[in-house]
């Protein structure tokens, strides 16, 4: 794909969070030394979409009482989903976010009500479980990044009812080996046992420079 220089610039910085045989540590360091030019280079309504296709899709399922609806936005970054979430009428707001330099911007940002430095599943702190009416992702699944073990942390934290969303470039679902043949059959799998049931699956254009991103809906049983 031909990209203008200023979006090359941006495919690039982000091609090194997520190349190829990148492993979760060397992940997160890396987002940690980006932290500070992370936005300029993922700009939201422009380069970036994702988070606002996240948001959009979880103020859909939630139209009414939002301040009562307990969110959990995992792999939060510097916050591009709780910003979303916060201005839809969302309130009870916290993030997961491994990345020290990242979850410091969220938090400078004032939108969380906890601020979690954790892989998703990890044991810095323990999620009760059905804690949670929702848990959103965008742009945490990739290369080194939520391992398919991370979509049964999901569901465990969410309360029966509740509801999982996943905004993810779509060309990961066979680009990642962990994710090829594996992600897609496993929620299948999940659905078939009656654990949780699909509420969408959606292709949308632009959910990184370009990159059509899918967007799954599920609502835990
Ligand atoms: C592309 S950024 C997305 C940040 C934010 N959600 C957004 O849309 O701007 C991916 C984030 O996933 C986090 N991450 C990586 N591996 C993770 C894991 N196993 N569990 C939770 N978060 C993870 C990284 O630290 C990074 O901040």
């Amino acid at each position: 794909m031909e990209l203008a220089a200023e979006y090359q610039v941006a495919y690039d910085n982000n091609y090194r969070a997520f190349k190829k045989g990148i492993s979760s540590t060397e992940s997160i360091q890396y987002y940690t030394s980006w932290c500070v030019g992370y936005e300029k280079d993922l700009s939201k309504g422009e380069t970036y979409n994702g988070p606002i296709e996240a948001a959009k899709a979880v103020g859909k399922l939630f139209p009414a009482d939002r301040e009562n609806v307990k969110i959990l936005d995992i792999a939060a970054g510097t916050g591009y989903v709780g910003e979303e979430l916060r201005d839809i009428g969302f309130v009870q707001i916290d993030a997961l976010e491994p990345s020290e330099g990242m979850l410091e911007i969220a938090r400078s940002k004032g939108i969380y009500q906890n601020h979690i430095l954790d892989i998703l599943g990890g044991t810095n702190y323990i999620i009760e479980n059905d804690y949670y009416d929702c848990t959103a992702v965008s742009g945490g699944m990739g290369e080194g990044h939520i391992p398919c073990t991370g979509i049964l942390e999901m569901i465990r934290i969410v309360k029966p009812g509740g509801v999982v969303a996943i905004a993810m470039r779509e060309e990961y679902l066979n680009y990642v080996e962990e994710y090829q043949n594996k992600l897609e059959p496993l929620m299948e799998e999940l659905e078939k046992a009656g654990i949780w049931e699909k509420i969408d699956r959606t292709v949308y254009e632009n959910h990184f420079v370009g990159k059509t991103g899918v967007l799954f809906l599920y609502r835990v049983k």
